[in-house]
């Protein structure tokens, strides 16, 4: 998508979001098809105590995440299985680990349980991928 046209279809999907419920199954279709920024970031918030895009908190910074070795931020001291895992982090990656972080990386030491409902899996990740784009943040 042209960035041209990304405002407009993000306008797009919060006007809809706030349709009357009985419209929800029709909306329901137009979040699969273009991500709702509204909602990315309210679930994004559940990250915000460990993260933060352009530092080190309780966890790594994510500026950049997009295409990012796992374990791969300097000075950022990460768990064994982190460091070995020997991801890179995509939407395929994201997807998995956002799911359950200790069944994709066992024994690392995220303490957060994951999101189970792979929608809300697909609003944080096209949400992040627009936070931690690297021409945005350091
Ligand atoms: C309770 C604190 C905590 C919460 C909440 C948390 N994280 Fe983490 N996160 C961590 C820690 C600690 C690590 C380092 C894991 C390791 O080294 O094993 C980490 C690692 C990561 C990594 C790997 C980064 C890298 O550089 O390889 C990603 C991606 C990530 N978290 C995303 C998220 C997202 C997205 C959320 C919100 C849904 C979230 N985390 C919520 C603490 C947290």
């Amino acid at each position: 998508m042209s960035t041209y046209l990304r405002p407009m279809v993000y306008a797009l999907a919060i006007a809809v979001s706030t349709l009357p419920l009985f419209t929800l199954p029709m909306s329901t279709t137009v979040w699969a098809a273009a991500a709702n920024p509204v909602f990315g970031k309210a679930l994004y918030t559940e990250c915000e105590g460990c993260h933060a895009v352009a530092r080190n908190k309780v966890g790594p910074k994510l500026c950049g995440l997009i295409g990012r070795k796992a374990a791969s931020v300097t000075g950022y001291v990460y768990s064994e299985a982190m460091s070995a895992s020997g991801l890179v982090w995509n939407d395929k990656t994201l997807d998995e680990y956002l799911a359950s972080p200790l069944d994709k990386v066992p024994e690392s030491k995220m303490e957060y349980a994951g999101f189970p409902d792979p929608a809300d899996r697909f609003e944080l990740i096209e949400y992040l991928k627009v936070i931690t784009d690297p021409s945005k943040c350091k």
